[in-house]
């Protein structure tokens, strides 16, 4: 197995080793207020929303994880098989890999085989060759390609990039492919004055990528043998956070909400915080590590709980999500008090 495919692999067993729906993130410090006499009822279309032209069931997907090895296979077919029974989008696992290893192709195409008419994205990193991310999106019919800032994944693999210079790259990628681009992080957080830049830069699509679920500096920590770099586990910036700080910036962009969410309840609060559509990974995978049946289980009572949450919040519709109030918790208010700054 070449170095590549094997860190595929372990970073999807590591992922399952240090997924935990409980930790402690920003979303309990967000309280919303609830009315007691909602006028609304539960209704099945409340939560079916389009995303890049195209109508799904709800305003959640399954986010990049995998693709490159044995064990992706499995996962991404399963994850397409149940992105395509619910409808909602699918994203992949980077595919820079076949850039070196075409071989490699197969675990990220059979997500496309099982799933011919749903939302697909590609995936690949702020390096990529404009002409090999153009090819990918072509392969396999990409929907749209979501590009991966990773930085601090990147310092603690040692085998990692050390050089950060992206704009220029995510920009000749824009120029290669005619699909559109999200830019993401990987679950450190996209900061307000990053942030700023993409939109000056026409990158208007935002995938925030908070801390609060999948740490990848824990993960590479725990692949590295020495020196390790565990001060930068804690240096991301969390997803209610991020989230919180791209409302201050009056330009029109899609925000997605990512990092740490497994409950229908964050991710109503997502989208109360101004988020268009909530992406999730880890939380999918440990169901798509059992099987394809169990994933479906999964997608279906979040569905079913975001109807209860439109309905109990009083809106007719979860596009109206953005109308809840809410307060915050300490931490919270002083951050919002301090990025004006
Ligand atoms: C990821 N993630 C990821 N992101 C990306 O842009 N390209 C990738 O190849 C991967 N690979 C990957 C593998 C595994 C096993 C996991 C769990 C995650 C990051 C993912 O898309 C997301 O940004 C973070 O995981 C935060 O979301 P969760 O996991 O807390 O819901």
């Amino acid at each position: 197995m070449s170095q590549r495919s094997q860190r595929k692999e372990e970073h999807l067993a590591l992922a399952k080793m240090f997924f935990n729906s409980n930790k402690n993130n920003d979303f309990k410090h967000i309280h919303l207020i609830r009315p007691a006499l909602p006028e609304s009822a539960v209704s099945k279309e409340s939560i079916a929303t389009e995303m890049f032209g195209q109508k799904i069931s709800a305003p959640f997907f399954i986010n990049a994880m995998t693709g490159g090895s044995v064990a992706s296979y499995t996962i991404n077919r399963r994850l397409a098989q149940a992105a395509a029974k619910e409808n909602i989008p699918m994203a992949l696992g980077s595919a820079s890999i076949l850039e070196k290893e075409i071989d490699q192709i197969k675990s990220f195409e059979i997500a496309r085989q099982e799933n011919p008419d749903g939302l697909l994205f590609a995936n690949v990193n702020p390096t990529t060759k404009p002409k090999v991310a153009q090819k990918i999106v072509q392969v396999l019919n990409a929907n749209a390609l979501q590009i991966h800032l990773n930085s601090v994944q990147e310092a603690v693999m040692p085998e990692g990039d050390r050089d950060f210079h992206w704009l220029d790259n995510l920009k000749a990628i824009r120029q290669a492919v005619d699909v559109p681009i999200i830019i993401k992080e990987v679950g450190m957080g996209i900061d307000p004055e990053s942030l700023r830049t993409l939109l000056i830069n026409d990158f208007s699509i935002i995938d925030l990528g908070g801390s609060g679920g999948t740490n990848f500096a824990q993960i590479e920590n725990e692949r590295r043998k020495n020196q390790k770099l565990m001060f930068l586990e804690d240096i991301g910036l969390s997803t209610v956070k991020t989230l919180l700080a791209a409302r201050t910036i009056p330009v029109n962009k899609t925000i997605i909400a990512a990092g740490g969410i497994t409950n229908a309840l964050d991710i109503f609060k997502s989208l109360v915080l101004g988020a268009q559509y909530v992406g999730i990974a880890n939380y999918f995978l440990q169901f798509a590590n059992q099987d394809t049946e169990s994933l479906i289980v999964a997608i279906q009572n979040l569905k079913y709980e975001l109807r209860l949450l439109t309905a109990l919040f009083g809106l007719k519709n979860i596009a109206e999500a953005d109308e809840v109030k809410y307060y915050l918790d300490t931490d919270l208010y002083n951050f919002t008090r301090q990025i004006y700054n």
